[in-house]
Formats: structure tokens, C-alpha cells, sequence
């Protein structure tokens, strides 16, 4: 097994042959923005495993897959999680992937190191392996575990972003994608699969692209064929990879070579509502996008509002803010009124959210 001398500073965007716990150990502390783990799946399987027919399966009964029992399973899971647990950064996050047959046993020891667990994800496969023997359910799912190093973590959590990239609906913890076949499934000359695991990148960019940012760091200590290594590249991040087996990790820094980076613009951070700049209404009187004794409208020109000099809006003898204003005219408890009134421009009607985004370039550019 070579484990190489690590210099103290961090091997970034390198492929490590070794054992992990080990090349991890090499690592200085608080080192890494997130950890994503692939661990070997203790699959137990005694035997070939056939199809009714008697002919063979090509399932994962790899040497890297065996443990004598679940308590030598344990005793490993627990070192590679206290290892990343230490090189983890206070606010950092692990993500680990797993089935049924180690998902549970990595997740209560991971919570007894002190994890603390934010979310489990369902990963649907849109095209899973069918349930050769018949006598249990298709085995369509795994799990991902998705855990802040402790409780008080501040942890990255794109969920604007993810909203916007979902039909402005909040992402779900069920993500329906497909396994990896095709292009990007990484075969031999014979035709034959590199890897039996190999993840999807589009999982492993969904994950990214929730928990981290450009140039942040990723660690994958059980690294396969690079999946995680790709996608970092792609979107920017730095990735630190760790894999055992020397034919893996040269099929990895391959495919790793072969990626180009998207164009910064394409996977740069949205700035998230909380962290854009507040702009009161006045400002937009003050900047002339509208102006005092203008009429607002809803979308549907039903209620009307006059804008007032002081930023405040008239309704009648009410006058309030754009939301309390917004709130009386519906009779309703609360209102956005930046997503709610209108002013006519052009001949049409114009949201006073986008007149705000107009000042917020400004601001940006100045
Ligand atoms: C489930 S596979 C990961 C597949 C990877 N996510 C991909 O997309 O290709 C687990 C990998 O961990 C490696 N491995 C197992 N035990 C290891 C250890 N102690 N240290 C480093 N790598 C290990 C195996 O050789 C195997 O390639």
C-alpha cells in the first residue's frame, strides 16, 4: 500500500493511493469545507448471485466490499469518520452515501462522534437494477446521509439557489436521477465497467452545488473512478482524493484530466435573499424609478395605492408601508409588497421588485 508523505500544506486536486484513514491522518486539522464518502457497502454477499434464469450477476463482490462482521465494519466506519471529523472545518459538512445494508450503521455512529444530522436524502434511481430472485421489493434507492461537523455549525446551504433551479419550489429530499450509464460511465478496452459503483456526476453536482462554493474544499476518501474529482473540477471547487486501489486512481486522474472547467458565471454562488442589500421604497422615490402621487396597482389593476413623498403608500385614509398597504387592500395578515404592487411603464405593468433590482445593480457597481 503506498500512503505518501503528505507535505503539511493541502494536496489539493490530487489523487492519493492509499488507505484513507491513514492519507487523512496526513492531513492538517480543519482543513476541508466538506467531506463526500462513498464507503465500501459491506454488501455480505456469500456466494454468486443469479438470476432466475442461473446466469450470473454482476454485482459488487469486490475485496474492497469484505469484512468479516458488522463489528469490524463499525470498527472501520468509526476511524474514517473520526478521521474527516478532524480535518473538517467547524462549519463543514459530510455527506456519506450507503444502502441498506451499512446506511444505519454509519449514521448511528456518525451521530455518536458528535455529527449532527441535517438532512437523509433519497436518492430514486429512474433505472434500477430489477430484483433478480423476486422475493423482496427492487432495491430503487440510496440513501445519503448530509451532517454538520456539530450542532452549532454554520453550515452552507444554497437554498435559494436550489429553489430557483426547481421551479421556485423549495428542493425536496428525494432526488430522482438516473445511475450512471452511457458516456460517462468509465469501461475498459474490452467494453468491460472500470468501476462497479460508480456514482452519477449529476448527484455529485447537486450536492456540491447545495453544501459548498467555488473554490472550496471537498474530500473524498474512497475516490473510485473520481466521480467527486470531475465534478469539483467542473464546477470550480478544489477536490482531495483518496482510493486504495492503484488502477482506480490512475482511471481517475484520467477522466480528471480530461474535464474542463464550466465558465465561472455558470456555477458562481446566487447571492441569497438574506445576503442581498435592503433598499427601502423611499429609495425609489428618492431615485426618481417612481414617483410621490403615482398609482400602484396589483397585478390584476384591482386595488390601487397612491405612492406618497415619504415612501409610504395612501389607501383611503390608511397610510402604511408598501406591505401594510398591500395587507389592508387584500384584507389578508401580511403581503410582500415588492412582489405584490405594480407601477405602468410602457404601456405595462412593472413590479416594484424589479425597479428594486435596478438599484441593487447600481449599488453593486458602485
Ligand atoms: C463505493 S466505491 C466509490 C465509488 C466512487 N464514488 C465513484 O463514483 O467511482 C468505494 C471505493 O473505496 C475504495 N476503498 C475501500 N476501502 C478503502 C480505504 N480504506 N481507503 C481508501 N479507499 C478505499 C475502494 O477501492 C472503492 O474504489
Amino acid at each position: 500500500m503506498k500512503v505518501p508523505n503528505l507535505p503539511s500544506e493541502l494536496p489539493l486536486d490530487q489523487v492519493l493511493v492509499g488507505d484513507c484513514v491513514a492519507a487523512i491522518e496526513r492531513l492538517p486539522a480543519a482543513s476541508v469545507d466538506v467531506v463526500f464518502a462513498d464507503p465500501p457497502y459491506n454488501l455480505q454477499l456469500g456466494g454468486d448471485l443469479r438470476r432466475p434464469d442461473d446466469s450470473l450477476v454482476d454485482a459488487v463482490d469486490d475485496h474492497w466490499d469484505q469484512f468479516a462482521s458488522f463489528a469490524e465494519y463499525d470498527a472501520f466506519t468509526r476511524a474514517w469518520l473520526l478521521a474527516c471529523r478532524r480535518v473538517l472545518k467547524p462549519d463543514g459538512t459530510l455527506w456519506v452515501i450507503g444502502s441498506y445494508h451499512n446506511i444505519f450503521r454509519v449514521g448511528a455512529t456518525l451521530q455518536d462522534l458528535g455529527f449532527w444530522v441535517l438532512n437523509d436524502i433519497v436518492w430514486r434511481k429512474a433505472n434500477p437494477m430489477p430484483n433478480f430472485r423476486g422475493r423482496r421489493f427492487t432495491n430503487a434507492h440510496e440513501t445519503l446521509i448530509w451532517a454538520a461537523r456539530g450542532e452549532s455549525s454554520k453550515y452552507t446551504f444554497h437554498y435559494e439557489a436550489l429553489k430557483g433551479g426547481n421551479d421556485d419550489l423549495q428542493m425536496r429530499s428525494d432526488w430522482y436521477l438516473p445511475l450512471c450509464t452511457g458516456e460517462e460511465r468509465l469501461k475498459d478496452s474490452d467494453g468491460a465497467k472500470v468501476h462497479p459503483t460508480q456514482k452519477p456526476e449529476a448527484l455529485l453536482a447537486r450536492v456540491m452545488l447545495s453544501a459548498s462554493n467555488p473554490g472550496d474544499v471537498i474530500l473524498d476518501p474512497f475516490f473510485g473512478t473520481g466521480t467527486t474529482g470531475a465534478v469539483a473540477k467542473a464546477l470550480g471547487r478544489h477536490f482531495i482524493g483518496i482510493e486504495r486501489e492503484t488502477p482506480y486512481a490512475e482511471a481517475a486522474r484520467k477522466r480528471i484530466a480530461a474535464i474542463k472547467p464550466l465558465p465561472p458565471e455558470a456555477f458562481a454562488a446566487a447571492p441569497s435573499k438574506r445576503s442581498e442589500p435592503r433598499v427601502p421604497f423611499l429609495s425609489l422615490v428618492e431615485a426618481g424609478l417612481v414617483k410621490a402621487g403615482e398609482i400602484v396597482v396589483d397585478d390584476r389593476r384591482r386595488h390601487k395605492a397612491t405612492i406618497r413623498a415619504d415612501g409610504t403608500l395612501a389607501l383611503g385614509p390608511a397610510v402604511g408601508s408598501i406591505h401594510k398597504v398591500g395587507a389592508l387592500a387584500q384584507g389578508l395578515p401580511a403581503c410582500n409588497g415588492w412582489t405584490f404592487w405594480h407601477v405602468e411603464r410602457k404601456g405595462g405593468l412593472t413590479l416594484l421588485d424589479t425597479l428594486r433590482g435596478e438599484i441593487r445593480a447600481q449599488m453593486a457597481t458602485t
